[in-house]
Order: structure tokens, then C-alpha cells, then sequence
């Protein structure tokens, strides 16, 4: 804005309304700075060497005698009202320090995308089966992994000096009390709370003293189930099984039985799967063999039935125990069990 010449002033009244009007304006722009600089400007535009009232001050010399102190009275007035203003609004300023940020602030900038989590695959995999089971009937249930020794061996008809020990025998807390090695005395722990009919699964961890290679891991997970009415036969878990791992797996997924042994069951069997890497032609992940083993299975052994006060003459049953782990890892194409426990984010983002 163009400045009046001060030397062109010509009477104290003319003056003094322009020092009210120069203030009134420095006020003005001090209340309207949004910034530390803008707040600067005002001052150097107001106050400066070659400021606002610089310019003003100089026309007084020029005034008539008696008109100088009334007229200098007021300028410096103004100037004072102006350098208080200006320090108030900096320290409101100094105070509001986001609104600087603002400024820099770029709404149209992507955000940092959050991450989702999702299931562990072997938790997919539990929860999936279980649902399969749910549908076919059966309920679930729950054991500790701490178990007693009766309910792990000898009630599944392993006694103290059974062999089959030295594949479980694992992890003792006391005499009595240990890890348990597999969900086997889920079944123990039911059948000793209910009476038949009955048809349940058990889903946990269960535990062993095997080094970690590509398909053993010292903690592993499992799924037992158990039926037990009268005339149930191999039929009934045969049937059970295609189901469920054609449900599992997909339609076209086989199951056959291989004759083997479990002291809990009589017959017992291996069961196999058709390899879902191959569909059952034969690859390096099944060995050429076009099958992969996914569980034991069997119908329940008399002895059993003793050992929890069930009468063996009237009732059957059938049970099997898979590994979830196993199943997991088939089903969504790893090929070493240790990564299911790494954690790896890699891995698991992909499944
Ligand atoms: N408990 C066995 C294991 O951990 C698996 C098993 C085999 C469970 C046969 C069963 C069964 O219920 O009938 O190796």
C-alpha cells in the first residue's frame, strides 16, 4: 500500500488519524499471522527500519511546534500497542504448534495400509476338521496336556513294560505325570465320565522326544475320536473316514487301510490318504508310492473297554487319532513341518 507522504501532512488531526488507522491495521494483520513468519513479516512491514510508523514518526519534526507532542504522544502509543500485540501473538502461536504441522500435512499421501492377520494354518486345519466331525455327529472335547501316566498307558492297554512305551514315553513332571504323548486318553477320560452311546473328537497338542526334522516335531498336534455304541464295526470307521477326508481334501481323495498295530485298538490299521500331490500317480513328495500316511485307526480293544467299566460283550466302537500338523501340511503344500512353528510372516502371509 502506498504510504502518504508524512511531510504532507498538514494539520495534527489529519496525522493522529493516520497513526489510529496505521495501528488499527497492524492489529489487524497480527490477529489474522497464522505463522511465526507471517507474525515476522507484520513486524518488519509496522515496525522495521523502513516500516509503517518509521515513516510517520519522520513527519512530526515538520509540524508546527505545538502540535509536535500530542501528535508524537499518540504515535508512540500505537507503536507500543502494536509491539505488545505482536508479542502476545507470538507466544499463542509458539503455544499452537500443530497448526504449523498442518501445513505440511498432505491429505493426498496413501496411508500405511494396516496388516491382517489370519489363522496359523494349523489352526485352519483343526478348526476345519472339527467342523467335518461336528457334521458326521460327533462332539468335542477337550483333555490336559498334562496327563496321568494311567490315562496315557496303562487304561489304553500299554502296561510298564510294553514296548509300544518306547515311542511315547516322553516328558515325566512327576512319577505319575507327564506330557501327554498323543489324545489317546481323551478317550480314557470320556468314557469314564459317560456312558455309551457316544461319539466324540478331542483336537490338542500333544507332545514327544523327537528331534525336529522335516516331518517330526517334539510338539505336534492331533484330533482323536471315539465312537462307541452297540454294533458299531470297521464298516462305520471306514465310512467315517472317507468322508471326512474326501471333505477335507477334496472329492476325489482315497483312503485305504493297511493292517498294523496299537495296543488301544484290535485290528488296528495305518491309514493312508491318496497323495494330494499327485493325485495318487505317484511323486517325490509321496516317494512314488501315490499314498501318504495320515493316521492310526482301529476298533476299540476289549481291554480298553475294561479299563473304564464298559461290558465288552455288549459294546464296540471305533477310534483313530490323526495328525492335524500332517493334514495341514498336505493340505496346503509344505513339505517340512518346522515351518508350521517358525512363525515365519513369508510363509504364513501366503496361505
Ligand atoms: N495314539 C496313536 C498315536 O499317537 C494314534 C492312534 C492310533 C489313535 C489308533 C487311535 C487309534 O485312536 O485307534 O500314534
Amino acid at each position: 500500500m502506498p504510504l502518504p507522504c508524512a511531510a504532507g501532512f498538514t494539520s495534527r488531526a489529519a496525522m493522529i488519524e493516520e497513526i489510529k488507522q496505521a495501528k488499527a491495521r497492524a492489529l489487524r494483520a497480527i490477529q489474522q499471522a497464522a505463522t511465526a513468519d507471517d507474525l515476522e513479516k507484520v513486524r518488519i512491514q509496522y515496525l522495521g527500519r523502513k516500516g509503517i510508523f518509521k515513516d510517520l514518526l519522520a513527519g512530526i519534526p515538520q509540524l508546527p511546534a505545538d502540535q509536535k507532542p500530542a501528535v508524537g504522544k499518540e504515535a508512540n502509543l500505537a507503536r507500543k500497542a502494536v509491539e505488545e500485540n505482536l508479542n502476545a501473538r507470538k507466544n499463542q502461536l509458539g503455544a499452537a504448534k500443530p497448526k504449523a504441522v498442518k501445513e505440511t500435512f498432505d491429505i493426498t499421501i496413501p496411508g500405511t495400509r494396516p496388516q491382517y492377520g489370519r489363522l496359523h494354518p494349523i489352526t485352519r486345519a483343526a478348526y476345519e476338521l472339527i467342523d467335518i466331525f461336528a457334521r458326521l455327529g460327533f462332539e468335542v472335547v477337550y483333555g490336559p496336556e498334562m496327563e496321568l501316566e494311567r490315562n496315557n498307558f496303562d487304561a489304553l492297554n500299554i502296561p510298564q513294560e510294553h514296548p509300544a512305551r518306547d515311542d511315547f514315553d516322553t516328558f515325566f513332571i512327576q512319577d505319575d505325570i507327564l506330557l501327554r504323548s498323543h489324545t489317546s486318553p481323551v478317550q480314557i477320560r470320556t468314557m469314564q465320565q459317560r456312558k455309551p452311546p457316544l461319539r466324540i473328537v478331542a483336537p490338542g497338542k500333544v507332545f514327544r522326544r523327537d528331534t525336529p526334522d522335516a516331518s517330526h516335531y517334539p510338539v505336534f498336534h492331533q484330533i482323536e475320536a471315539l465312537a462307541v455304541d452297540e454294533n458299531i464295526t470297521l464298516a462305520d470307521l471306514k465310512a467315517t473316514l472317507d468322508t471326512a477326508m474326501k471333505a477335507f481334501f477334496g472329492p476325489d481323495t482315497q483312503t485305504r487301510m493297511r493292517p498294523s498295530f496299537f495296543p488301544f485298538t484290535e485290528p488296528s490299521a495305518e491309514v493312508d490318504i491318496s497323495c494330494t500331490f499327485c493325485g495318487g500317480k505317484g511323486c517325490k513328495t509321496c516317494g512314488g508310492k501315490g499314498w501318504t500316511e495320515l493316521l492310526g485307526a482301529g476298533m476299540v480293544d476289549p481291554n480298553v473297554f475294561k479299563a473304564v467299566g464298559y461290558d465288552p460283550e455288549k459294546y464296540t466302537g471305533f477310534a483313530f487319532g490323526l495328525g492335524i500338523d500332517r493334514a495341514a501340511m498336505y493340505r496346503f503344500g509344505i513339505t517340512d513341518i518346522r515351518l508350521l512353528f517358525d512363525n515365519d510372516l513369508r510363509l504364513l502371509g501366503q496361505l
